[in-house]
């Protein structure tokens, strides 16, 4: 079989580490990939969010199964052109992938279909939203309706910055058209966790929990970042609250999903804020969480290819989904002053028995020499019958990969080991 795997950072290094399990696959391509992932597929210098070349390399080149784990492409529509010829994907299409692709839509869906997430409002002229944040309780949270490259949520702890805000997204454009609605949203507290879930549409299978630690430094401080390190389980995810986010979150929102017209067949991506109130959803994502799937998809005891071929087909129910008893961590390794201004370009060197452990996602090939080539260079994962072990294991290997100018947090999993304690 050959497949198709539409993206190019550490997600899809582990989804190609995964696929390559099943025997069945001959070769796996992977567009653009980087220069990391070019030791597990071959990597093909198409952008994943110019939908005619992909669906071009597709056709010529023979695809059988294409995995699109990227919110770009998902959200413009790339499922539903190369179902049109005739290549059968692992991804929602256009209509189901707009409970990213538009947070106006996912929190009216939430409301019409009482799935517990912040009360809000949503305002399409810039005045009225002016107005409404004057008033409003604080801190407030201030969300662009599109994409944003993940940085469209602002959460304002003061008036000031609510006003700001609005201005900067409806006013200056910051994130152009993707800010011509906004929605302003209560404040939620306690701690997040993310539950990613196969599902075909009808069947949901959600995945072991996770963490993702979201802030640039230590003691979760510092800019916001494409997520520094994550750690699955997630000890916040108790059986009491896995009971309650299943019954009132995941399985309703499948169902009404289907209910609208928009069956979502792939990995749909819960993002839970586990409140005083119980589990509510700060956010839907339509694709695998990155760097979640670095240590969700470690810990995947049955074949992914299977799986992903039967969320295709709708047979989800007849194939196992098991997942190890054990715990993973993923510390990101990135350049230092990501991310802001960081200098590139320095040689990466990674021990030969590390390699299975590491999932690239800055990285390219120069003279056969792995350099760095972005703000978030690689995930080093560990793996141990415990979270602690895990993350012990996760740092033990960082001590052993080196590159210039490198940076990482120290206290990935930290807050869940005090956690654990706790209970
Ligand atoms: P989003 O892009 O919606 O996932 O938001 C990004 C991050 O902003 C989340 O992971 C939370 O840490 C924070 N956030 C978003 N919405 C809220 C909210 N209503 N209350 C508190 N924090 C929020
Ligand atoms: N880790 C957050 C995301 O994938 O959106």
């Amino acid at each position: 079989m050959t497949i198709m795997v539409v993206g190019g950072g550490g997600r899809e290094h582990a989804i190609i580490k995964k696929l390559k399990e099943n025997p069945a696959v001959e070769r796996i391509y992977c567009l653009p990939g980087n220069g990391g992932i070019a030791a597990d597929a071959e990597c093909v210098p198409i952008g994943s969010t110019d939908i005619p070349a992909i669906v071009d390399f597709a056709k010529k080149t023979g695809i059988d199964y294409a995995v699109v784990a990227q919110d770009d492409p998902l959200v413009m529509g790339c499922v539903d052109e190369l179902n049109k010829i005739g290549v059968p994907c692992f991804g929602p299409d256009k209509k189901a992938a707009i409970i990213e692709g538009s947070k106006v839509f996912s929190k009216n869906f939430m409301k019409k279909h009482g799935i517990p997430t912040a009360e809000y409002e949503v305002f399409e002229d810039a005045d009225r939203a002016l107005e409404y944040v004057k008033s409003c309780k604080i801190p407030t949270v201030v969300k662009a309706d599109g994409p944003a490259l993940g940085k469209g949520a602002l959460v304002c702890m003061s008036r000031e910055e609510a006003v700001s805000a609005v201005k900067e997204i409806m006013e200056d454009k910051k994130f152009g058209a993707s800010g011509d609605k906004i929605v302003v949203e209560e404040f939620m507290t306690g701690p997040e966790v993310t539950v990613l879930s196969f599902t075909d549409g009808e069947t949901v299978v959600p995945m072991v929990s996770s963490t993702d630690h979201k802030r640039a430094h230590d003691n979760d401080e510092g800019l916001n970042t494409g997520g520094m390190g994550t750690v699955a389980p997630s000890p916040y995810y108790t059986k009491e609250v896995e009971k309650e986010a299943l019954e009132r979150i995941i399985l309703p929102t499948v169902k009404a999903m289907k209910a609208e017209g928009r069956p979502f067949k792939g990995c749909l991506y819960f993002g839970l804020m586990i409140t005083p109130e119980g589990p509510k959803v700060v956010e839907y994502n339509c694709r695998f969480g990155d760097p979640e799937t670095q240590v969700v998809l470690p810990l995947l005891k049955s074949d992914l290819l299977d799986i992903m071929l039967a969320t295709t087909n709708g047979r989800l129910k007849d194939v196992p989904v098991e997942f190890s008893d054990g715990a993973a961590c993923c510390v990101i390794m990135a350049s230092d002053g990501y991310p802001e201004k960081y200098e590139k370009g320095f040689e990466i060197t990674i021990p030969d028995d590390l390699k299975d452990s590491v999932y690239v996602a800055g990285a390219k090939l120069e003279d056969e020499k792995l350099l760095t080539s972005g703000g978030r260079v690689l995930g080093v994962v560990g793996r141990g019958e415990s979270l602690p072990e895990a993350v012990k294991a996760a740092y033990e290997k960082v001590g052993r990969i080196g590159f210039g100018n490198a940076y990482y947090r120290r206290d990935i999993g930290k807050k869940a080991l005090s956690a654990l304690k706790e209970r």
